[in-house]
């Protein structure tokens, strides 16, 4: 096994880029070698996503791309890892027969045993879930790899249940990390010289370690240094409380900004999609972080077309939309998952062409929105924290706000990893741009 190469290609959420470190981690202790990109390597490894039915089509279409590169090179291996392979299991090595493994999210430590078995000619497929799985003594290898901002899983698995919804029977049940794992991870990083990490899960809220709570854990890692900001994802609406909010009010390293997704605001659809919240308590949650953090944004989720959505419904939304003033939304068209309750027990009734135009109203309604709230914004000051060069101009840098919000400014003598003040001086729905008033630190 001298000298094998690994490359790995990450779909999906943010999730899945944070376990693909923790493969290449077990990988390159394993004594591969991670490959600078997808020609050289002697094993594809693709992290998946099924959230939606586009993104498994994007995918497939992937791997039969690479059918081109094995014909050239017949020792190359192709494998699929994360919530498809979970999903599909060994049916997808028949299906895409290029394919010679599969692994789900809990089974990564066997990918060593596994990439042997291929290696010597065999298929494999590993899609046990695990109810104790945390991958909490593994360090990840950091891919993202900035130097500046790494993300830290703190949980797994989700069992929520939200009727549209695969991850459940992908990640399966809930599990969390043990809090000193991830405080030494945050310190580690930090140490050498990361200056944002964010700590991901399904449903951050319902972290419990024996009793240890998810406003407890922010406080811990917010003490690793005020200079290291937190941020996390993601929020379930339900379980948002108060002493979450207080926690992030009285730390100021925890970033401004909340992911909440909402997913409907019509509670005849929420009750369908079994989110366990009304519009009302939903509101009442936006009050409250609003009160204790004015300058915080919020972002979130939404699906168009979720099964007997009506046009009030949907106008519902749009309400909503424009009642809580969301600072950015991922926006979906509803896609029928199978396995799921809705699934099984309601129909997916909503025209294509009326769910696109519902998507589409939403987008235009949240492109204004996000457009006026950038306009308020307008001379501002932030602390940001450089990230690099803008996409536009090299004499540009761009960073981030605790907002999340990115901002474009002249760059004179600024650093990647430093914080700066930047005062807003002009802005687009989706940039904010600015001068830089001076270099803290
Ligand atoms: N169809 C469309 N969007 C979905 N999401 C989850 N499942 C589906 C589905 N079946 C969206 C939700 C979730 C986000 C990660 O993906 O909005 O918050
Ligand atoms: Fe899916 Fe709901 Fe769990 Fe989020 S909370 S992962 S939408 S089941």
């Amino acid at each position: 096994m001298a000298d094998r190469t690994v490359y790995i290609e990450t779909y999906g959420c943010q999730m899945n880029f944070a376990d693909s470190e923790v493969v290449s981690s077990i990988l390159s202790k394993a004594g591969y070698r991670l490959a600078p990109n997808a020609g050289e390597a002697d094993f594809i490894l693709i992290n998946t996503c099924a959230i939606r039915d586009n993104a498994e089509q994007r995918i497939r279409k992937r791997v039969r791309e690479l059918k081109a590169q094995q014909s050239r090179r017949p020792q190359l291996r192709i494998g699929i890892l994360g919530c498809m392979a979970e999903r599909l299991q060994s049916q997808l090595m028949v299906e895409e027969e290029n394919v010679s493994f599969v692994a789900g999210p809990d089974s990564y430590r066997k990918l060593p045993a596994i990439l042997d078995e291929v290696a010597r000619g065999q298929k494999a497929a590993a899609t046990e879930l695990s109810t104790t799985e945390t991958y909490a003594d593994i360090e990840p290898v950091r891919l993202g790899a900035n130097g500046i901002s790494a993300y830290i899983s703190i949980m797994r698995g989700c069992q929520n249940y939200c009727s549209y919804c695969v991850v459940p029977y992908t990640r399966g049940r809930e599990r969390s990390r043990d809090p000193e794992t991830i405080v030494a991870e945050a310190t580690k990083l930090y140490e050498s010289g990361y200056k944002e990490v964010t700590l991901l899960g399904q449903n951050v809220n319902s972290y419990n370690a024996n009793g240890f709570t998810f406003a407890q854990l922010m406080a811990k890692v917010a003490a690793v240094s005020p200079q290291l900001r937190v941020r996390f994802a993601t929020s379930h609406p339900k379980d948002l409380g108060d002493d979450l909010i207080q926690t992030m009010a009285s730390h100021p390293n925890i970033c401004r900004c909340i992911h909440l997704p909402v997913q409907s605001g019509s509670n005849r659809v929420l009750k369908l999609m079994n989110r366990h919240y009304t519009v009302e308590w939903y509101l009442d949650r936006i009050a409250a972080i609003r009160r204790a953090m004015p300058d915080c944004s919020i972002t979130t989720d939404v699906i168009a077309g979720f099964c007997s959505e009506t046009e009030e419904d949907h106008q519902l939304t749009l309400d909503l939309f424009r009642q809580v003033g969301y600072d950015y939304a991922y926006m979906f068209k509803y896609s029928m998952r199978p396995g799921t309750y809705a699934e099984r027990h309601l129909s997916d009734d909503v025209p294509d062409d009326v769910k696109t135009r519902r998507l589409e109203e939403i987008i235009a309604l949240q492109g204004q929105i996000a457009l006026e709230n950038n306009r308020r914004e307008v001379g501002k000051e932030f602390e940001v924290l450089v990230e690099g060069p803008s996409h536009r101009s090299p004499a540009q840098h761009f960073g981030r706000n605790s907002q999340n919000k990115v901002l474009v400014f002249d760059r004179r003598d600024t650093q990647p990893g430093q914080y700066v003040q930047v005062r807003v001086t002009d802005c687009t729905a989706a940039t904010l741009k600015g001068e830089l008033i001076e270099t803290n630190h």
